[in-house]
């Protein structure tokens, strides 16, 4: 009888630990957004990129619209930001998809808790993802603007070339 209950209190103990460690793998598990071509699309086509050595559409989650029209300071947690390249004005040629994701405070609290991502054109297939310093060193001069280009892009959508940002170039001549 004693012996039962030893393996039933050391079954619970192995559920509970299991139970415990699940949610956590979970959320080390690679982000995946097949559906990013369905979302809001700003630039309404093709515009050339002042930093990626690209031509860029801009699109946006329903969280980011407002923020993003708005140039506001801080964008609200979930906030998703897609930019798929081409390597020719008309957009035919796809080059790759950068992603920019607004995480919960404590992600990254110094850089503004956004989350980086380099995918394919699916959407679902990763090649670089998480807090990768080059995107974050260049995206640290639109700080005021939570760490996203939303004042020179608007302006440019409205006509307005200033390329504010771009004598920049990145050191290794690596266009992201
Ligand atoms: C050399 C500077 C630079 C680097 C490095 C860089 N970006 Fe950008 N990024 C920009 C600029 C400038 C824009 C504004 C749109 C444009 O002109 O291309 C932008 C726009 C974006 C946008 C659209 C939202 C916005 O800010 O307006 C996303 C998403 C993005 N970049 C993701 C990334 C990711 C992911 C990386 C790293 C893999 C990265 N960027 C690296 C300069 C940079």
């Amino acid at each position: 009888m004693k012996r039962r209950i030893t393996i039933a209190i050391l079954i619970t103990i192995i559920i509970a630990i299991t139970m415990y460690c699940l949610p956590q793998e979970r959320a080390e598990r690679i982000m995946a957004f097949p559906k990013w071509k369905e979302t809001y699309n700003l630039t309404k086509g093709v515009m050339e990129s002042d930093a990626h050595n690209a031509y860029v559409e801009i699109l946006l989650n329903k969280k980011a619209v407002d923020a993003y029209v708005e140039i506001k300071p801080v964008f609200p947690v979930g906030s998703e930001v897609f930019k798929p390249l081409y390597s020719d004005a008309e957009g035919k040629e796809f080059a790759r998809l950068v992603i920019m994701v607004k995480m919960e405070e404590g992600y990254d609290s110094d850089n503004g808790d956004w989350w980086y991502g380099v995918y394919d054109e699916s959407g679902t297939e990763m090649a670089y993802e998480g807090r990768i310093p080059e995107c974050i060193s260049c995206h640290a001069m639109a700080k005021e603007t939570d760490y996203l280009f939303a004042r020179s892009v608007m302006k440019k959508l409205n006509g307005i070339d200033t390329n504010e940002f771009f004598e920049y170039e990145p050191d290794d001549g690596e266009d992201y």
